[in-house]
């Protein structure tokens, strides 16, 4: 790996080095995007999602061993396939060597030795791995965490971060853009436009996408109602996690009562629960957010009717079960004539 030694790195100490994969749930990712299609599961690389109308609509997983290639929308071979999600799993099926990056660490690249065995190499001090370039190279954050990463090739989806700009997304990764002066990207159409749409807050459908991995908070900590030192302690740790106070999967991480606090979320399919300062199934916690966010379901029960009543969560529209069958159970997706026993009923 020619390049490695040539790398300018070691300023300043480390800035904050990214070392998380990818943080955006496919709900974001079809928030960002105007166009129907697929989408990677963040957390599973043989996975994928179906966005439409900005919404996920559709999920399912790839047959046998296959693995999801989320640039180019489809199912391929192992061998051929990088799985975004485990570097060991990508070097168990390559045939030949190659470098990969590590999801969980961007400080370190893997080299698949072809033979089915990983290793690892270390970028050191400020580097990160840069999978495009196969090469470190020196940056605040990891090149490949950009919501580009499970998302296909050759389109162009909102800018998270940037309300009315976009980015391009190539092979993976995005790249920033902006519609020229007096002009604003429009996620919902995918066209430049005159009208400003990001004024005052969010449209229909970006309500996901108003917080990264590593977003910080001054505030939230030190919250004495919310924050820190109303958070349950967590046995033999110091820090804390508390709720975001916006979404059902979002948390900061609290190392103390007047810490910066540091967003995170939970795994897909699960909400977090403040009183425990976990994430725990979405029908164990009554999340007062919106309860569609994070999970890959069609329907989610609706707080305050006894799970009688659910919201349709691509269209936020409500519904209830049928007179005979008059409960609907949220875990088995089914309506029932008992009363599930699940903690969002009461
Ligand atoms: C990431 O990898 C580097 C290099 O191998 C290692 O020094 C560091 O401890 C790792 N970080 C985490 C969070 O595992």
């Amino acid at each position: 790996m020619r390049g490695f030694d040539t790398r300018i790195c070691a300023l300043v100490a480390c800035l904050l080095l990214a070392s998380q994969a990818s943080g955006y749930t496919m709900e974001q990712m079809c928030a960002q995007w105007s166009g129907t299609g697929y989408v990677g599961n963040p957390t599973n690389c043989r996975a994928w999602g179906y966005c439409q109308g900005q919404k996920l609509v559709g999920w399912g997983t790839c047959p046998d061993d296959y693995i999801f290639n989320s640039q180019k929308g489809i199912c391929d071979y192992p061998y051929r396939t990088v799985c975004a999600t485990s570097a060991v799993q990508t070097c168990t099926a390559a045939t030949s060597p190659m470098y990969v990056a590590d999801p969980s660490n961007c400080t370190q690249y893997g080299y698949c030795d072809g033979k089915g065995s990983i290793s690892y190499g270390d970028c050191g001090v400020g580097g990160v791995y840069s999978a495009s370039s196969r090469s470190c190279v020196w940056g605040p954050a990891c090149p490949q965490s950009t919501i580009c990463q499970f998302m296909l090739s050759d389109i162009y989806v909102g800018d998270p971060d940037n309300c009315g700009s976009w980015l391009s997304c190539n092979n993976g990764y995005g790249t920033p853009g902006t519609c020229g002066s007096g002009l604003t990207y429009n996620l919902v159409t995918g066209n430049c436009q005159k009208t400003n749409t990001c004024n005052g807050n969010t449209d229909s459908g970006s309500s996901n996408g108003q917080f990264t991995v590593g977003d910080t908070s001054s505030t939230i900590c030190k919250d004495k109602t919310n924050g820190y030192e109303a958070a349950p302690a967590l046995t033999g740790k110091s820090y804390r996690f508390v709720s975001d106070l916006t979404t059902c999967y979002g948390f900061y991480y609290c190392e103390s009562a007047t810490a910066v606090g540091v967003w995170n979320q939970c795994p897909t399919g699960t909400h977090f629960d403040p009183t425990i300062g976990k994430c725990v199934s979405p029908a164990a916690y009554a999340c007062p957010y919106n309860r569609c966010g994070n999970v890959n379901s069609v329907f989610m029960t609706r707080l305050g009717t006894s799970c009688e009543g659910y919201t349709v969560c691509a269209s936020g529209g409500i519904g209830s079960c049928p007179t005979k069958n008059p409960y609907y159970d949220e875990v088995y997706d089914i309506c029932t004539a008992t009363a599930p026993g699940f903690a969002i009923c009461s």
